[in-house]
């Protein structure tokens, strides 16, 4: 498959081919026309959303021999110059490269020194939050009284980080994301131009997931491309980026908000299985609750990042959990997510995060401590991070319900253990050493049997199950430690 590098070919050579940016568009249009253009500019914003290229449009249109209405033509010398990076009076320092202090070391001095080609000198500064102050600091000199044929266009996407001497003498314009019609009605230009047969639904994600970035949804575009081809469906989109699907997501939540944790692990299994990566399951649930959360306060199905028509009808429904619990739930899941990136035994974290949210919409039995007569704590609960060892706590009183079920007496013996965690495909169950006889009996056959069937039951996949023995003087110590040798510090909570 061909390189297309669409993002380059479709970057915009004149103002009426920038998508949106209507504002900043007209008004340095009318500039350039009018003659009345400011010596230095800061244009700020997100991304891809065409600083850059409105930077170059105003370099060629300012240089151009036959301007029209303000627009460069594009095919005189110093236009096609421009556009080949030739022309010795358009200088472009990217000050993330070296943090600049070499180029407005150089600007100092050349700045001064009439335009060699074209009718005005064109400094344009890319990233301009990172030079360092002592490059902030000549620049600062230049753009104070800079001479007639000069012009600064300084573009960042952190305005914040650049000193306020250099804002206030700077003419600003604030670039937007681009909105999702303006996003796919590019994207389908492109598409159409390149032969592409692009399913709109699959245009709906690139344009959703890019964030209002041009370039991000042209880059994913060709991604997609050089991967499937001409047609394009949702489908080869998801892969490509490896995302959820919404559909999907939004029957997981139909588990967890109908607090049926054997279908959610079951779900994950499946997700798991055909290749989504842990981290991404979790993060794409949390862009789906806020998608949630986004529906229930604005009651709009607009501006969404993972619902796409395919899921929207289901988010009524799910709007009933009530913005309490999915806030909550989104902070588990958000929590969860950062917890992946660094984490081994990720699968397991998964399941245990997803099964302490499943559990905020449970009305399971209190643990036997607390008196029936209590409210439930899970419904009552305030609203914040519960601990892993809830959740672990959860898991295994769905595994003792379970072994309760099949055989009696095996859950007599299973219930003087403690579930320590998961890894790799093996469950660990701990036994102190006063019950010996409990383990050595779980460990017969026909008790392991059916432990490991509830088990996959209760995860969806055969487990292998490991019993430990932990020593009862240093009961916590040696649990811990244990624990942490196989989990990591992350997931380990275990007090008596
Ligand atoms: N407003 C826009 N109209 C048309 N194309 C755009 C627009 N914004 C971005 N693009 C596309 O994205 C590419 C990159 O845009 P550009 O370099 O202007 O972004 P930028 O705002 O300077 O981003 P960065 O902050 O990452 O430098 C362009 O070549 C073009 O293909
Ligand atoms: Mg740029
Ligand atoms: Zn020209």
């Amino acid at each position: 498959m061909a390189y297309l590098a669409l993002y380059r070919v479709w970057r915009p050579q004149r103002f009426d081919e920038v998508v949106g940016q209507e504002q900043t568009v007209t008004a340095l249009r009318n500039g350039v026309r009018e003659n009345r253009l400011a010596h230095a500019y800061l244009f700020s914003g997100p991304r891809g959303t065409g600083k850059t290229s409105i930077a170059k449009i105003v370099a060629k249109a300012v240089n151009c021999e036959q301007p029209q209405e303000g627009e460069p033509c594009n095919s005189c010398s110093c236009c096609q110059d421009i556009n080949n990076g030739n022309f010795m009076d358009v200088i472009e320092i990217d000050a993330a490269s070296n943090r600049g202090i070499d180029e407005i070391r150089d600007l100092r001095e050349k700045v001064r020194v009439l335009p060699a080609q074209g009718k005005k000198k064109v400094y344009i500064i890319d990233e301009v939050h990172m030079l360092t102050m002592e490059a902030f600091n000549a620049l600062l000199k230049t753009i104070e009284e800079p001479p007639e044929s000069v012009m600064f266009i300084l573009a960042t996407t952190e305005p914040q980080k650049i000193p306020a001497t250099i804002r206030s003498r700077c003419q600003g314009y604030n670039f937007r994301r681009l909105t999702m019609e303006e996003m796919k009605g590019r994207l389908k230009q492109v598409a159409d131009a390149n032969q592409m047969v692009v399913e709109p639904a699959a245009l709906d994600i690139i344009a959703r997931r890019a964030n209002g970035g041009l370039r991000d949804a042209l880059s994913t575009l060709e991604q997609v491309y050089s991967y499937r081809g001409e047609q394009i469906s949702k489908e080869d989109v998801l892969d490509v980026l490896g995302l959820v699907d919404d559909v999907f997501l939004s029957r997981l939540i139909d588990g967890v908000w109908s607090g049926d944790s054997g279908q959610v692990l079951q779900m994950l299994a499946t997700a798991l299985q055909q290749g989504r990566e842990a981290q991404q399951i979790a993060r794409e649930t949390t862009w789906y609750l806020r998608d949630l959360l986004l529906y229930h306060t604005t009651g709009q199905d607009t501006g969404f990042a993972v619902v796409t028509e395919a899921s929207i009808a289901a988010l009524q429904q799910h709007k009933k959990a009530g913005t309490a619990r999915i806030l909550q739930a989104l902070r588990i899941l958000a929590d969860t997510a950062d917890k992946l990136r660094f984490s081994e035994g990720q699968r397991f974290i998964l399941e245990m995060a997803f099964l302490e949210i499943t559990a905020l919409f449970t009305r399971e039995e209190p643990p036997a401590t607390v008196s029936k007569k209590q409210p439930s704590p899970v419904k009552t609960a305030p609203v914040g991070r519960r601990e892993p060892k809830e959740a672990r706590d959860t898991m295994w009183n769905k595994i003792l319900a379970g072994v309760k079920e099949r055989k009696i007496p095996t859950h007599a013996l299973l219930c003087q253990g403690r579930l320590l965690g998961m890894k790799d495909d093996t469950v660990y169950i701990g036994y102190r050493r006063g019950y010996k006889f409990h383990k050595e009996r779980m460990e017969e056959k026909p008790n392991r049997d059916i432990l490991a069937e509830v088990l996959q039951e209760i995860t969806g996949r055969p487990l292998e199950i490991q019993f430990i023995f932990l020593d009862d003087d240093q009961y916590n110590d040696i649990v811990v430690q244990k624990a942490k040798e196989l989990f990591g510090e992350d997931i380990v909570e275990i007090k008596d």
